[in-house]
């Protein structure tokens, strides 16, 4: 038996796609990898809390008056004492430097509430990506897991999934819609899909 990847997931906010990884785990869903550790840049992200119900540890590095490579120096400290393998940004809204990302090369998920390239790039995040598609009267939209290069929200695309519009929809009841249907969905098979790539022995000759 393969040692399974070790999976550092990164948080600011609510932590319902938290949530869903670690549910999905529990269901042995992620039969590949296992969720080590929480980071959040936020102390009161309530994704902390979520972590700890779940028994996962959970550490806050605040990043509100941190330098960006004090912050990311401690990361990487957190992230090596784990033994990580990969990350995956869930609801992380903070940047992370060209220099940071550049030493986890293809080893970065980030979920993005839209179908890239729709709706993405600087200040497309949360709530404001919704507003956006009802604003420009898109009749599809969904969610990408895409992995984090040197541009936020490029980098290859692993997963999409589309979700329908409806008449009267708000940002909010969109949101919810693009999550239940898409992020929680997907974010765990894209986890599993990464974890198998890494823990794959290479194919015998
Ligand atoms: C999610 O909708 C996620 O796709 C979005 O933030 C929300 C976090 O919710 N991420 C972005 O907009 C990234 N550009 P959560 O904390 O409940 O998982």
């Amino acid at each position: 038996m393969l040692k399974k990847a070790r999976i550092a997931v990164l948080v600011s906010g609510g932590g319902t796609n938290l949530e869903h990884l670690l549910l999905a785990q529990e269901r042995g869903e992620l039969p590949h990898g296992e969720i080590v550790l929480v980071v959040s840049g936020n102390p009161s992200a309530y994704a902390l809390t979520r972590a700890e119900k779940h028994g996962v540890p959970a550490v806050c590095i605040p990043k509100k008056d941190t330098p960006q490579e004090y912050f990311e120096k401690l990361l990487s400290q957190k992230l090596q004492d784990f033994g990580v393998d990969f990350l995956i940004l869930a609801g992380f809204l903070s940047i992370l430097s060209e220099n940071f990302v550049k030493q986890w090369p293809e080893k970065i998920l980030n979920i993005h509430p839209s179908l890239i390239p729709s709706f993405c790039g600087k200040g497309f995040y949360g709530l404001k990506v919704h507003e956006a598609a009802l604003a420009r009267g898109v009749k599809v939209t969904g969610a990408t897991v895409h992995f984090v290069n040197e541009i936020p929200d490029g980098g290859t695309i692993l997963l999409q999934k589309a979700v329908e519009i409806l008449p009267g929809d708000t940002p909010e009841i969109l949101q919810k819609r693009v999550m239940e249907q898409a992020e929680w969905v997907l974010l765990p098979q894209a986890a599993e899909l990464l974890a198998q790539r890494l823990t794959q022995e290479p194919a015998s000759r």
